[in-house]
């Protein structure tokens, strides 16, 4: 069944640009929104290769020149478009895709698989 959070509205979040989202203690249970080039993904933030969470400060997912998620730990490279790893320790591997959805003007991203 659906549990759907509302991580705020479109405009919150930078194009290109990322913003994170902890429901509670540890990477398992946080999420990330990521905007780039009309695109607007939630992942899992939990790197494939360990675990880890991805994120290099706070809300920054994305590489320097916003083309990428970056894993902070290893440097892993991941597509926007649908989180699979182009380069790094995890490559062919994939984040977890949360289901999302804008709904006048607001991110409602589907947490029931955290
Ligand atoms: S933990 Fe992400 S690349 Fe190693």
């Amino acid at each position: 069944m659906s549990e759907w959070f509302d991580a705020g509205p479109l405009e919150s979040i930078d194009e290109p640009g990322s913003r994170g989202f902890a429901l509670r203690e540890g990477a398992g249970a946080s999420f990330f929104v990521v905007r780039k080039e009309g695109q607007v993904m939630a992942f899992r933030n939990r790197c494939p290769h360990t675990g880890a969470p991805l994120e290099w400060q706070p809300h920054q997912f994305l590489d320097v020149d916003n083309g990428f998620i970056q894993c902070a730990l290893h440097g892993a490279l991941f597509r926007v478009r649908d989180g699979h790893c182009l380069r790094g320790p995890c490559v062919g591997q994939s984040l977890d895709a949360l289901p999302l959805e804008v709904s006048e003007g607001r991110i409602r991203v589907d947490i029931s698989a955290l």
